[in-house]
């Protein structure tokens, strides 16, 4: 079938240009899509913000940001062309009249406008209401919005009523920026390409999955949107609760956006509530006190820049879930992710079910599972680890473990693999809504968070400390071994 989505000109209009999200991240993402001859050679890049600036102005900036947050060398060509996309233009954005300044932009071209709101929530009102008075949205019109998409259900749904006044849900671009990165696509292709996995992908063969979100960083100087909002909600609600959706759906009929984002929902409405009664079994909250870090002694969650020492807030978070559907019946999905941990890594790992009798004792008392291990980032690849015999004439069969390892970079060399913001704001571009979340998706994603918020908040417990640089509170292991299992290390 032909790709009904194509990459018409745009005029990317970046609400909050000069601010965290778009210098860190949009800019650079942009900057790397030029690079690789991806932007429509037509397209602008307008960039709004209240300061004072010249279009220069605004080009040094971007320049500078490539310079200081990214590894990227400027290559004169690319930059060239690059710039000359580059606009600014000063509205504050909570004075509807200044909108008005776009139409002098933007009136006149057949170029489709893409609305990146990279700015607080609570301005969203404000960019819909000046968008509306100002009278430069066309059916074509998109909007891009990015977490945190409220706190909570009602905070969620309110944004989005606030966004669905002025935008159709089908112009409504949510980002997950998971779901730009190159391996969590693959787990597509993983599932639904290979008959060995489609087969077995199910409670007749799988033990447990467990998905791991470690990071190392800590709060990076945010300790107060951080604080508010904890792990549970800045990385569980969304990036985990995604991969296992991509995990645990059905086959979708094809890849169209509702076909996929349809399985997805199934999956979100089929996880076993935890409330009060089972909080305590399934989940675990802890905060990092000072440690190691690759030699570096780090400082504690507290004592970090602006804490306040009474915080209760969690920087880990560990969680036993359970999908009440056909497919997934018995087979517990462990999740956990959490800061200043031992190492980087998102992983995937699903532990077949061990063989009913062992006819190899001499090499294993009892045979270990066979594993599938999905490594999203870093050193993406795929790994199978199975038992093998050991080459030899001299002794009975012998049995090693051994790994079949795909790794992509080995394999794919000459493909550069993208971070995940470059893929999605070129689907958004492309006006492709697959790999963006759906207002029921996100809805239903807070529905399930909020109901552990509200028994973390019920029982009011500290948070287990684990020390910086291991792998999260000791209640961790135990939450596993209770069920007789461990974390993959
Ligand atoms: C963001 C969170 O959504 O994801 C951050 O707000 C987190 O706290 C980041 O550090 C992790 O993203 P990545 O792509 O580095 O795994």
């Amino acid at each position: 079938m032909k790709d009904k989505h194509t990459y018409k000109p745009c005029d990317l209009i970046i609400y909050g240009a000069l601010g965290d999200l778009s210098r860190r991240k949009l800019l650079i993402s942009l900057y790397r899509l030029e690079h690789a001859g991806l932007i429509e050679p037509e397209t602008r890049i307008i960039g709004i913000d209240r300061h004072e600036h010249s279009q220069e102005d605004f080009i040094a900036i971007a320049r500078q940001n490539l310079q200081e947050f990214s590894s990227e060398t400027i290559e004169a060509a690319v930059w060239t062309r690059f710039s000359a996309r580059l606009s600014y233009l000063k509205i504050d954005l909570t004075q509807l009249d200044q909108y008005q300044a776009l139409r002098t932009v933007t009136d006149g071209t057949s170029r489709v406008m893409i609305n990146y709101f990279a700015v607080s929530p609570f301005l969203f009102k404000n960019i819909c209401q000046g968008l509306a008075k100002s009278g430069v949205l066309t059916s074509e019109s998109r909007m891009v919005m990015e977490k945190p998409i409220g706190h909570d259900l009602e905070s969620c749904k309110e944004i989005n009523d606030v966004v669905a006044c002025v935008f159709s849900e089908e112009q409504v671009f949510r980002i997950d920026h998971y779901l730009g990165k190159e391996t969590v696509l693959n787990l597509l292709a993983l599932r639904f390409a290979n008959s060995i996995f489609t087969t077995n992908w199910n409670h007749n063969t799988i033990d447990h999955i467990q998905i791991t979100v470690a990071e190392e960083v800590g709060i990076e100087g945010r300790w107060d949107y951080f604080d508010q909002t904890g792990q549970l909600r800045d990385m569980l609600q969304n990036h985990l609760l995604q991969i296992l959706t991509f995990i645990a759906m059905e086959p979708p009929a094809d890849l169209e956006a509702h076909s996929i984002r349809n399985e997805k929902i199934k999956v979100l409405k089929a996880l076993r509530p935890i409330t009060t009664e089972n909080v305590d079994d399934k989940t675990v909250r802890g905060q990092y006190t000072s440690g190691f870090i690759k030699g570096q002694q780090v400082p504690g969650y507290l004592e970090e820049e602006g804490a306040n020492l009474q915080s209760r807030t969690e920087t880990f978070v560990a969680i036993r879930v359970d999908i009440d559907n056909w497919r997934w019946a018995g087979v517990p999905f462990y999740l956990r992710t959490g800061k200043r941990l031992m190492g980087k890594r998102t992983e995937i790992v699903v532990y077949f079910k061990q063989l009913p009798h062992n006819i190899f004792k001499d090499s294993f008392k009892e045979l270990p599972p066979n594993k599938l291990i999905i490594h999203l980032q870093p050193n993406e690849g795929v790994e199978i680890e199975m038992l093998n015999k050991i080459p030899g004439i001299e002794e009975q069969i012998k049995l090693q473990k051994t790994k079949l390892d795909l790794s992509f970079s080995d394999t794919f060399k000459k493909n550069r693999i993208f971070g995940g913001y470059e893929k999605l704001v070129l689907e958004a571009m492309r006006g492709n809504p697959t790999l963006f979340l759906s207002r029921e998706e996100i809805e239903q994603a807070w529905t399930w968070v909020d109901s552990i918020q509200d028994a973390w908040r019920h029982y009011n417990v500290s948070p287990k400390d684990y020390h910086a640089g291991t792998w999260g509170p000791i209640a961790s292991v135990a939450l596993l071994a209770r069920d007789n299992r461990g974390w993959e290390e």
